[in-house]
C-alpha cells in the first residue's frame, strides 16, 4: 500500500459500500491498471498509484447528478476510511466541476486525469471492432480517434492530452493505455 494509508483490500471493501453499479466497477478497475502502467512508465510507484485510480470515482454513483459534489463526497469518504490526505487531495484535483478548483499541477494529478478519461476511449474504440474486444484494439486506432471529436464526444481529450505534461508522448499512452486494459480484459468484459 505504499504511503497510500490502506490496503487494496481494504479499499475494495470501503468502495463496495458506495458503488452500486457495474459499469462504475469496470470504470475503476479500468483506471487502476492505467494508473499502475503509468506508474511503472515513470518510475513511480505502481501500487500506490494503482489505488489511486481504483478509489477515484468511489462517490460516483451518489454524486452523479451532483457534479460539484462529486469527489468532495469521495474525499470524505476516503479520508475517514484512512487514506493518506496527499492522495485524497490528487483525486479531488479530477473534477474541474468542484468549486475553488485549481489547474491540477503535480504529476500524480496529471496522471489520474489523463488515466482515468482514456479509458473511456479506449472502451469506446472497443466497442466499435466487429468483435467487440480489446484485443482488437490496436493503440494507433485509439489515437486516431483523439482527433475525431465527435466519437466519443463526451471524452475529455484535453484530460487525456495531461499525459504530455508529465513527459508521456500521447502515441506512447495511447499504447500503455490499451496494454494495460488488455490486461485486465476479462474483468472489464471486453
Ligand atoms: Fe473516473
Amino acid at each position: 500500500m505504499g504511503d497510500f494509508g490502506i490496503t487494496r483490500d481494504q479499499l475494495v471493501e470501503l468502495m463496495k459500500r458506495h458503488i452500486t453499479s457495474d459499469h462504475l466497477w469496470k470504470h475503476s478497475l479500468a483506471s487502476e491498471a492505467v494508473m499502475r502502467k503509468l506508474a511503472e512508465r515513470l518510475g513511480e510507484d505502481a501500487e500506490t498509484w494503482g489505488l489511486v485510480g481504483l478509489a477515484h470515482d468511489i462517490d460516483f454513483d451518489e454524486t452523479k447528478d451532483e457534479p460539484a459534489k462529486h469527489a468532495v463526497i469521495g474525499a470524505e469518504i476516503l479520508r475517514s476510511g484512512g487514506v493518506a490526505e496527499k492522495y485524497v487531495n490528487a483525486i479531488m484535483s479530477h473534477n474541474e466541476a468542484i468549486p475553488g478548483w485549481t489547474p491540477r499541477s503535480a504529476a500524480l494529478e496529471h496522471a489520474l486525469a489523463s488515466s482515468e478519461t482514456i479509458t473511456g476511449l479506449v472502451v469506446a474504440t472497443a466497442l466499435v471492432m466487429p468483435d467487440k474486444k480489446l484485443a482488437s484494439v490496436k493503440s494507433k486506432s485509439v489515437k486516431k480517434r483523439m482527433g475525431q471529436t465527435a466519437f466519443a464526444r463526451n471524452v475529455d481529450r484535453n484530460a487525456i492530452l495531461e499525459c504530455e505534461k508529465i513527459s508521456v508522448p500521447i502515441e506512447d499512452f495511447c499504447a500503455l493505455a490499451v496494454e494495460a486494459m488488455q490486461g485486465i480484459s476479462d474483468q472489464l468484459g471486453l
